[in-house]
């Protein structure tokens, strides 16, 4: 039997959680946390709200499924890379800010660090086939692909939260529409792959059916495919390194298009690269400057393009320097949330 631990039980990859591990007689889930949702029953031991490491303590899981949105989901993430406790990580955010100081705590504990998120759940199957040279990560393009900026100005919440491919929670359904969640996913990468920034491509897939693409140096490249569906990433993650079934139907092969992602418009994108090319806790400052504008734009207290404005504005801001611990990482958090002015 494999102990699951399940945080963030309540969301959209949470509910999925719960179904996957439901249809998988050998995964127990041991303990459940949300953030205001009750959850009582769900497992031996809930929690809604407090401390998650404190209920991972008592859970003794074998995999912790981090499920939370956002920053808040850094202290799990480290609670398991520190102890070798394998993590299953959909909560991007915690690796996007943390970087070096995670890759630091995985190395210390030597446990295994499984992407859930589908695009690096796809990288992951196709690095175990030889060193990636390069990396083809896709993206829908969202709701407002093929949008000029004109054209940006007046969507509201409700529009970008349409996707057109996933169902997702309330904030990665707006990071899709800006781009942003592509950009995180690209500094993800980065970390969980070594692989630099300038060798991490992005391309618009807009089916989502390609999931990611690994260049190998012998010109070979070895792409993983799938409809888009997260209770597949999600069962790999729990149950790796076996496969499980799931009931996701068999893929039927039809015409790919790609094309070149409009930087221009969805500046969430290339403001990413330039944060993780220059490092330090600019990530993390991007990442926290992101969340507050994102809030911001779902209460309806900014437009869709101050999005990027905001954090392009903070990055411009901040000094950057690295983080020696956890401390000075959430501080710099702190900081860069500070710099998005109140509207
Ligand atoms: N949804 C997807 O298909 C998908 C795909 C790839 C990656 N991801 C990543 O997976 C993570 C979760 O996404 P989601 O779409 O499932 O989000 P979601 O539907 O908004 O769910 C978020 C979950 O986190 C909990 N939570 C919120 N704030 C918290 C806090 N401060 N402390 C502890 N728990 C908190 C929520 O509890 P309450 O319900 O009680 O508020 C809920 O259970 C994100 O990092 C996202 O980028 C999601």
């Amino acid at each position: 039997m494999t102990r699951v631990a399940l945080l963030g039980a309540t969301g959209s990859i949470g509910r999925q959680a719960v179904e996957v591990i439901d249809a998988h007689p050998e995964l127990e889930l041991v303990a459940a946390a949300s953030h205001s949702m009750p959850i009582d029953g769900l497992a031996p031991l809930t929690q809604t709200g407090g401390d998650l490491t404190a209920l991972l303590e008592r859970a003794e899981p074998d995999v912790v499924l981090n499920a939370v949105v956002g920053f808040a989901g850094l202290a799990p993430t480290m609670w398991a890379l520190e102890r070798g406790v394998t993590l299953a990580l959909a909560n991007k955010e915690s690796l996007v800010a943390a970087g070096e100081l995670a890759l630091a705590a995985r190395a210390r504990g030597g446990g295994s660090l499984v992407p859930v998120d589908s695009e690096h759940s796809a990288l992951f199957q196709c690095a175990r086939l030889g060193e990636p040279e390069s990396l083809v990560l896709t993206a829908s393009g969202g709701p407002f692909r093929g949008r000029t900026r004109d054209e940006l100005h007046d969507v509201t919440a409700e529009e970008a939260l349409a996707h057109p491919t996933w169902s997702m929670g309330p904030k990665i359904t707006i990071d899709s529409a800006t781009l942003a969640n592509k950009g995180l996913e690209v500094i993800e990468a980065h970390f969980l792959f070594g692989v630099p920034y300038d060798r991490i491509e992005v391309v618009v897939h807009p089916t989502s059916i390609v999931h990611g693409l690994v260049r190998f140096r012998d010109g070979a490249s070895i792409a993983h495919l799938g409809y888009p569906d997260m209770r597949v990433p999600i069962s790999y993650a729990l149950t790796f390194p076996e496969r499980a079934p799931t009931p996701v139907p068999p893929l039927r092969l039809e015409t790919l298009e790609f094309h070149e992602p409009d930087e221009e418009t969805f500046r969430m994108l290339p403001l990413a690269r330039e944060a993780g090319e220059r490092g330090g806790t600019l990530p993390c400052a991007y990442n926290a400057a992101n969340e507050v504008a994102v809030q911001q734009f779902l209460e309806g207290r900014i437009g869709f393009l101050d999005i990027p404005a905001l954090v392009e504005d903070v990055l411009a801001r901040v000094d950057g320097s690295p983080a020696r611990d956890l401390d000075e990482l959430v501080e710099a958090d702190r900081r860069a949330r500070e710099l998005v002015p109140v509207a």
